[in-house]
Parts: structure tokens; sequence; C-alpha cells
């Protein structure tokens, strides 16, 4: 019996060492610990064995399996104490070997937003024509948005445009980029070929073609003599290069706005079809922007003398535009930041 128990404890120290250079992580060592300790674990059942021996031999192997217990727990917390040791040591170099500059293949990149794109795309046309860029604030005076644009208090043209008005009086958010067109003619002397865009603001219900935040062109151009041809021309070459078409047809109907005189409204032959389509609405002829000359009115609130000078000005939806050109069918999806949408540009 004793040389049976003798051979027992030998085995299971031989074991202990194989299984210990077997642990490679805690988990694995959780599990030798179960084997050798636990309720059913080889010690366990090896000090159960005790009782059945002779009074002689308990006193001899009782205390070599309680060494043999102890050495166990000993050593399986020296090899737990070293993997954890490890462990940190192998997290810490990785940070340390973390490249931050390594190229990683489909990522995501940014880019323009498709609303900044077109802006300046628009601009760079405008800019080989000549044009130069202006700007104007956004928070305008009534005096900006509507007085000097001819439209008097009163005046039922105001109703056109969906205020915001501000809690401070007189002020506003601009509610068309025609209040830039003075800023303009007050700051420079003619001959002035600019535009200006921006973000325009009204109070509107917001649907798939209304938002309350839009984008608009403004042109103008100031000169002696300039007739409603220098307005046509330009517009013209401006829808051919913007709609990569040579000899795009445009149609003049009168229209009425305050600020010129006569005033137009322009409209493109459609450059998407030769036959009527779904976006000229089988018309062949899609509505661009309006435009005219001047009112002297508003020249002399820029400062600019009626008698010298004679200029046209014209205003466009740049979010429109951008809708027609790229088939955008929710006004929506532009200011909604999603990821799928704006990948397409
Ligand atoms: N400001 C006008 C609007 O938002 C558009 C416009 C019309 C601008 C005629 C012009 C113009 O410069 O001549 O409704």
């Amino acid at each position: 019996m004793s040389n049976h128990l003798s051979k027992k404890i030998e085995k299971i120290k031989d074991k202990l060492t194989r299984s210990l250079n077997e642990a490679t992580n805690i988990k694995i060592l959780e599990n030798i610990r179960i084997n050798f300790l636990g309720k059913k674990g080889l010690i366990t059942t090896l000090m159960s064995e005790l009782k059945n021996l002779s009074i002689e031999d308990k006193k001899k192997f009782g205390p070599l399996i309680n060494k043999l217990k102890s050495k166990v727990e000993e050593q399986i917390k020296k090899t737990k104490e070293n993997l954890i040791k490890k462990q940190t040591k192998a997290k810490i170099s990785k940070k340390e070997n973390f490249d931050v500059t390594a190229y990683k293949t489909n990522q995501l990149n940014g880019h323009l937003h498709i609303l900044s794109q077109f802006t300046q795309e628009v601009e760079d046309i405008f800019i080989s024509m000549g044009f130069e860029i202006f700007e104007g604030p956004q928070v305008e005076t009534d005096f900006y948005n509507f007085t000097a644009l001819n439209i008097p208090q009163d005046h039922p043209a105001r109703d056109m445009y969906d205020t915001f008005w501000l809690n401070k009086k007189n002020m506003l958010m601009r509610t068309h980029t025609s209040p830039a067109q003075i800023h303009a003619m007050q700051n420079t002397k003619p001959p002035i070929a600019g535009i200006v865009t921006g973000t325009t603001f009204r109070h509107e219900a917001v649907d798939a073609s209304h938002d309350i935040q839009f984008m608009q062109c403004e042109g103008i151009y100031i000169d002696k003599n300039v007739t409603l041809a220098n307005l046509f021309a330009v517009t013209k070459k401006f829808l051919e290069k913007l709609f990569n078409k040579k000899d795009l047809d445009i149609r003049i109907r009168p229209g009425y706005f305050p600020f010129v005189e006569p005033g137009v409204e322009i409209d493109m032959k459609c450059p998407f079809c030769k036959n009527g389509c779904s976006i000229c609405k089988k018309t062949t002829w899609i509505e661009v922007f309006p435009g005219g000359l001047i009112h002297p009115n508003v020249l002399k609130f820029g400062k600019i003398d009626p008698e010298k000078y004679s200029g046209f000005a014209f205003g466009f939806g740049l979010t429109r535009l951008v809708m027609l050109k790229h088939n955008i069918n929710d006004v929506r999806l532009l200011h909604s930041g999603k990821i799928k949408f704006l990948e397409q540009f």
C-alpha cells in the first residue's frame, strides 16, 4: 500500500511539472488548478485515501501529502504571477509597436460635401468669365434685404419671403443673396462683375423640395451700356459649362421682381433628354433662374448713378441647381448626414 502511495505521489509531481509547462494562459492554469486541487482533484482524492491507511502509514504519508499539496498550491500561484507579468509586457509592447502611419486599405476618406463641391464649380465658371467673388452677411438688416432692393415697408413683395425676424429691431436672416448686391455696389466702383454664393433662410414648411435653409447664387454686372443681351450671353455660357453641353438653348419669359426692370425668367433646354423626360416633366424646358436689368432705385441705393451706368442681375437657387444636375429628389438628404448618400459625390 505504502509503495503504491509513494508511486502516486511521484506521478502527481511529474504531472504537475508537465501540466504547468503547458499553462500558456490563465484559463488553462485555472483548469490545471481544478484538476489538482478541486473537489474531485488528484490531491483531494489522494487525501481521502489517507483514512484507509494504518496508523503508521498515516504518520508517514500525512505530512508528505500535505507537503505535496502546499507545493502544488505554491507552484500554481507562481505560474499565475509569471503569466500575468508576461501578459502585461505583451500588452505594452503591442502599444509601443503600434504604427499610427501604417496604411490601412478600404478606410473611409473624407471629401467636400456636394454643396461645397458644386459651389466651387459654379464659382470657377464665373471666375473663368471674369467675375469676382463677393460676400455678404447671413444676418441682415431690413434695409439691405428689402428696402434697398426697392421693396419698401408695406410692399406686397415682402410676402414672397417668409422671413425669420430676429429679436433685434429690423434684423433678420437674409431671405435671399440679393442684399449682397447692395454691399458689392457700395464697396466697389463700376465696372463691377461679381457673384455671391451663400446660405439663405426662409420660414417654410420643410418637405422634399423646401428647406428652411438653402443656398443661392447672385450675380451682377454693372458698367456703361449693359443690356439684357449681356445677361442672356452670360447665362447661356454658364449653363453650357455647368452641364457640359455645347450650344445649350435658353429661352426668356417676362417675370416680376421689384429690384429689376425689366425682369425675366430664364429657361434652358433640358440637358438630359431630347424629347421630354421626368426631369423636364416632358416639356423639354427647365426653368433655371430669374434676372433682369437692375432697377434704377437699386443702383441709387448702391450709390451708383443710374444715368451713367446700367447693369444686370440674376439670382438662382444653388441648392435647386445641384439637385437638378445630380438628380437628387429630396432636399432633406443634403443636410441629413447620411454617409451612403454623401459618398456618391
Ligand atoms: N432674390 C430673388 C429670390 O430669392 C431671386 C432673384 C430674382 C435675384 C431676380 C435677382 C433677380 O438678382 O434679378 O427670389
